[in-house]
């Protein structure tokens, strides 16, 4: 009989072997317990797992849809590292002996099976490890690997993803690199039924002031029922280039007729950036998932629906979010309980955020990343009555229809002063509060 220790000793004697021949790590690696807890610090040992905070691991996957495939992205992160890899599998939360769905090999993954051959696996449990191109030697930042996964049939019951990562130090050795692991559970998701909305049921961004007026460029936020069965935000993976997704997980929103592009959906809620070409006046918008089509939502289009980005109001005063260049908010001196907050100086440039600030100059197509400085024309902000210079107005480079006013605070006298804003004669409907210190 052979111990544990006997066979990690004959291993860890074999891997420039097994290394050279294939890349990726041995089985069994992603410390999960059921699989006898060992992660990649077996070999890589320099530290423990999980013990350099300034690096990660993390799981990105939805709930499943049974005999769906879907994409599980592992994401290995640390400052300092430039060399990468990871190894991932699933297993039936019932049973974790038991593999749950089928992982599928790549040209940069290749999935082994347990205790041993490589896929297709039939009943045995699957470990998807990196190929030695997907290492990605020399490149710093950020490494995401891609496994197709098939997930199981229905009444499978809930499934746990347990992924190790190695962010290396490209040492070519096993010393010097960073070994994370985690850990993720998904249910399967609930039946797709048709979306439910009410008539009303969209508004523009609250938190940038709601309303029922739209334009190009700008966002909404659409309440409902059966929306969606998944819950999750865009990732940089939905985009094409610059370009931002037309659907997620197979929710899709028109707006008088033409694809808007969708940044979250869950059941009750889908945010969605109102596309270009949608003329003036009265236009619907329609949640559409797998199961059918809502009914119409009516709302008004315009050329610009500027909305300043605002704190929620407390009674009838309601802050704008303005930042100052040392980082800190336009507020009472500790007035916003999570961040410093102070009065805004005269002769002090601050930071405004709106949305629906409408065309640009050069233009930016609606679902692109702003790239460059492009600006609205007439911008014009008032502190009270006295007109404020405004060092820039345009959208934030870098965002998606998020727009960036700088202005200078203009020599107003100290205390509450009443903030606003219009770009080419449209005024933000909103009435703000700005604090101004001496
Ligand atoms: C049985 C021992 C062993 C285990 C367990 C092991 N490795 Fe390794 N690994 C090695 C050795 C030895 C090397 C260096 C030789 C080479 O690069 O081929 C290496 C190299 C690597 C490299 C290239 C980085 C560099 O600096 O050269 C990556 C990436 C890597 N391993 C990832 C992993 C991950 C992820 C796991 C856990 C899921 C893991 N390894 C588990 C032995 C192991």
């Amino acid at each position: 009989m052979f111990n544990r220790f006997f066979w990690s000793a004959v291993l860890s004697a074999l891997p420039l072997l097994l290394f050279a021949r294939s890349g990726g790590a041995p089985i069994r690696r992603t410390g999960a317990a059921i699989d006898g807890g060992q992660d990649c610090s077996a070999c890589h040992r320099t530290s423990a797992a999980n013990s350099d905070s300034r690096g990660f691991v993390r799981i990105n996957a939805v709930n499943y849809t049974p005999g769906q495939r879907q994409t599980i992205r592992v994401q290995v992160f640390h400052p300092e590292a430039s060399r990468w890899g990871f190894q991932l599998t699933a297993r039936l939360a019932s049973n974790e002996n038991n593999k749950a769905g089928t992982l599928t090999p790549n040209s940069l993954v290749q999935v082994n099976c347990d205790p041993s051959g490589n896929a297709p696996c039939g009943n045995d449990r699957e470990f998807a490890t990196h190929l030695a191109p997907a290492t990605t030697q020399g490149a710093s930042g950020l490494a995401t690997f891609s496994v197709e996964w098939t997930a199981p049939a229905e009444g499978s019951g809930d499934v746990v993803l347990y992924a190790a990562g190695n962010a290396a130090d490209n040492g070519g050795s096993n010393a010097g690199d960073r070994i994370y692991t985690t850990s993720l559970r998904l249910s399967p998701a609930p039946a797709l039924s048709r979306p439910t909305v009410s008539s009303d049921g969209a508004i523009a961004v609250g938190a940038f002031g709601g309303g029922r007026t739209i334009s190009p460029g700008s966002w909404i936020e659409i309440f409902g029922t059966s929306l969606s069965n998944i819950t999750r935000e865009w990732a940089t993976w939905d985009f094409t280039g610059s370009n931002a997704p037309r659907s997620l997980e197979g929710v899709s929103v028109t707006v008088g007729g033409r694809d808007a592009f969708i940044r979250y959906v869950s059941p009750g809620q889908v945010n969605a950036q109102v596309p270009d070409g949608i003329g003036s006046g009265s236009v619907n918008v329609v949640v559409t998932n797998a199961a059918g089509a809502s009914s119409n939502i009516q709302m008004t289009a315009a050329p610009r629906s500027p909305g300043l980005l605002a704190f929620p109001a407390s009674g009838a005063r309601q802050l704008a979010v303005a930042l100052l260049p040392d980082g800190a908010f336009v507020a009472r001196t500790g007035e916003i309980a999570t961040s410093p907050s102070r009065p805004a100086r005269p002769g002090e440039t601050i930071t405004l955020y709106l949305i629906g600030g409408g065309a640009t100059t050069p233009p930016t197509p609606a679902g692109s990343v702003a790239a460059g400085t492009p600006t609205v024309p007439n911008p014009q902000v008032r502190f009270g009555e006295a007109p404020a210079t405004v060092s820039y107005a345009g959208l934030a480079p870098g965002a998606v229809g998020l727009y960036q006013f700088n202005v200078v605070v203009p020599n107003v006298a100290p205390g509450d002063t009443r903030l606003s804003l219009s770009i080419d004669g449209t005024a933000t409907p909103q009435t703000l509060t700005t604090v101004i210190g001496n």
